[in-house]
């Protein structure tokens, strides 16, 4: 499918922060029309606000991912507002940390409605339509979670994975309706998801410092520029920055070596549990 940004409509959840703010903000400055869908109702209208400041075409509207019905709205709403749906950019997310021990069944719920089922929602609703257009590209947001072991993110990152195995399948699918599907795979990006991490019986605060001081967080600027070169290359599975691909590398080169450095993490992070 050719890509083609200037005039597209885009949805992109999860816009009014991070990642997605990024990826709003690279669409905009693409000449892309973007519906910035979030929970936070505030961040959304302040972010589309700062892009039509721009000159650009943007408009916000407030979403829970989890609730299947706003999202069919949602989907139905910009079809009907710009004729087509051109981009949908499953993105927003939610992380709890700590171990699987202290984890109850709410953190389950909730942690697979937003990061997996906020996924589903937004396929169902766009996926057919795009069909019916013969064209359209969908792009989730899993995370190296997604693509191998990650203790002390157990939950997360079998939703994550889910996100790159119903992706990558539904690719093959969607090909030949002229459907393009992608997903990203960031590692650590500098954005307030940590802070707003659920920390299961962690000392929260000191968790997240020890997480920031390890380095290594990308910009969410960056990973917005690497997405946009990745779906007009077509890229199956968008990895970046280049340390997250060398994390890659190495569990699959190196399996062993990998799941020492993903237990040292562990180690970490259950050196701030609060009950022992
Ligand atoms: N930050 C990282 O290190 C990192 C790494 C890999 C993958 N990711 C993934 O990137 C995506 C974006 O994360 P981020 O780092 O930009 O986080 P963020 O916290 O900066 O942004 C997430 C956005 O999603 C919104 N959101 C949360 N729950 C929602 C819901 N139920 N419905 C609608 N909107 C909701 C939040 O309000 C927020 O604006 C997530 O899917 C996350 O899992 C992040």
């Amino acid at each position: 499918m050719a890509i083609v940004f200037k005039g597209a409509s885009a949805i992109v959840t999860g816009g009014a922060s991070g990642i997605g703010q990024s990826i709003a903000r690279a669409l905009a400055a693409r000449g892309a029309r973007v519906l910035i869908a979030d929970i936070d109702t505030a961040g959304a209208e302040a972010e589309a606000a700062a892009l039509r400041a721009k000159g650009c075409e943007a408009v916000a509207e407030t979403v829970d991912v989890a609730d299947a019905g706003a999202v069919e709205q949602l989907v139905a709403g910009v079809a009907r507002r710009w004729g087509r749906i051109d981009f949908l950019f499953n993105n927003a997310g939610i992380i709890y940390v700590g171990e699987l021990l202290d984890m109850d069944e709410a953190a389950w719920q909730r942690c697979v409605d937003i990061n997996l089922w906020g996924v589903i929602n937004g396929v169902r609703a766009a996926y057919p339509r795009m069909v019916r257009q013969r064209s359209g590209c969908i792009v989730n947001t899993a995370s190296i979670a997604g693509l191998g072991p990650s203790p002390g993110f157990t939950i997360y990152a079998a939703a994550k994975h889910a996100v790159v195995g119903l992706s990558r399948s539904l690719r093959g699918e969607a090909r030949k309706y002229g459907v393009q599907l992608n997903v990203l795979c960031p590692g650590f990006v500098d954005t307030p998801m940590v802070r707003n991490a659920t920390f299961a019986n962690l000392d929260g605060a000191a968790a997240a410092t020890n997480l920031r001081r390890r380095g290594g967080f990308a910009e969410p600027d960056k990973v917005a520029a690497d997405l946009m070169q990745g779906i007009e290359r077509d890229t199956p599975v968008i990895v970046t920055p280049a340390t997250a691909r060398l994390a890659m590398a190495i569990l699959r080169y190196a399996p062993f070596t990998g799941e020492l450095f993903a237990g040292k993490f562990m180690e970490a992070i259950r050196g701030f549990r609060i009950r022992k």
